[in-house]
């Protein structure tokens, strides 16, 4: 069996629900704190094993390149300066991984960015990560995800459950047996109308793939929004051979909204030992306020 070492981010969007923020600024660039959401992601990447990371970009993305690349000026400043730290930080998002570009050249869709993809993969297992997700776990979601790809040599997706009123902006699973946290998976279905969906576990940004998948993305099959959706490429592998659906374990952070992308700063400002006890003071006084204008 081949390991998977290899995957692919899609980062071509357009971050309309950002703008204006995202008008020059790649909203893969938009900081969590004090890091790129995308390094959040390439990290986790990293620490499940990944050796080779492709992200797929588009138009206005050069932020995300010159990110994770060096900085000569920068880090030759802040050495003069003696901001060691600081210089191990800049240094630190040069020297993750090995990462390559690609560029989508039309938006049609995530199942398309994926598939410009294909030849940098070859026919090898591969992972896929989406930048709208952040799973805070002390095991990777991804390697989660490997570990049943070992086990079973087979595709599989990372999903949670989410509410009634939400499975409609989501991927979602039908699964027929399910045995631990793993599922088999009868349907999957791309944003089903809402009130129709088969259950309420959704994909959540995290896949292992079989080369297999090529196949049918190469299809260029229009799906929801008249997009060219991963997921339905993930159906019709299914009917093929067994894509698994994983129950991952962590909290899952959507980054790709205003609400929780303004919840994940908060939660993960907290976690920074030289914020917590100041921002805690600063919400307990602001709920207070707010309480007396109601
Ligand atoms: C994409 C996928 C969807 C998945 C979601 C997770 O949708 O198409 O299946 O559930 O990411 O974030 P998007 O959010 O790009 O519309």
């Amino acid at each position: 069996m081949k390991r998977v070492k290899k995957a692919i981010i899609p980062a071509a969007g357009l971050g309309t629900r950002f703008l204006p923020a995202t008008k020059v600024m790649p909203k893969e660039m938009l900081p969590i704190v004090d890091k790129p959401t995308i390094q959040y992601i390439i990290e986790e990447a990293i620490e499940s094993g990944i050796e080779d990371i492709i992200i797929v970009t588009g138009k206005g993305k050069r932020a995300i390149e010159d990110h994770f690349d060096a900085a000569f000026e920068l880090e030759q400043n802040l050495l003069e300066k003696e901001k060691f730290s600081l210089l191990e930080e800049v240094q630190k998002s040069t020297n993750l991984v090995d990462i390559h570009y690609i560029r989508q050249k039309e938006a049609k869709g995530l199942g398309h960015a994926v598939w410009c993809a294909r030849k940098f993969i070859g026919d090898e297992p591969f992972a896929v990560l989406l930048g709208d997700d952040i799973v805070d776990n002390n095991e990777p979601c991804l390697k989660q995800l490997m570990n049943i790809y070992n086990e079973t040599s087979s595709s599989v997706v990372g999903v949670q459950e989410v509410a009634d009123h939400q499975t409609h902006r989501y991927g979602i699973v039908d699964p027929y047996s399910t045995e631990g946290r793993t599922s088999r998976v009868n349907q999957f279905v791309e944003k089903p109308a809402p009130g129709t969906a088969p259950s309420n576990l959704a994909i959540m940004g995290r896949y292992i793939f079989t080369p297999e998948i090529f196949d049918f993305l190469g299809q260029h099959q229009i799906g929801a929004g008249g997009e060219i959706q991963l997921t339905d490429a993930i159906q019709m592998l299914n009917e093929k051979q067994s894509v698994y659906a994983y129950n991952f374990e962590g909290k899952r952070y959507d980054v790709g909204e205003k609400m929780g992308f303004v919840q994940t700063t908060i939660e993960y400002a907290l976690k920074k030992p030289e914020l917590k006890d100041e921002l805690l003071e600063y919400l307990e006084e602001l709920i207070v306020k707010e309480k007396q204008v109601r």
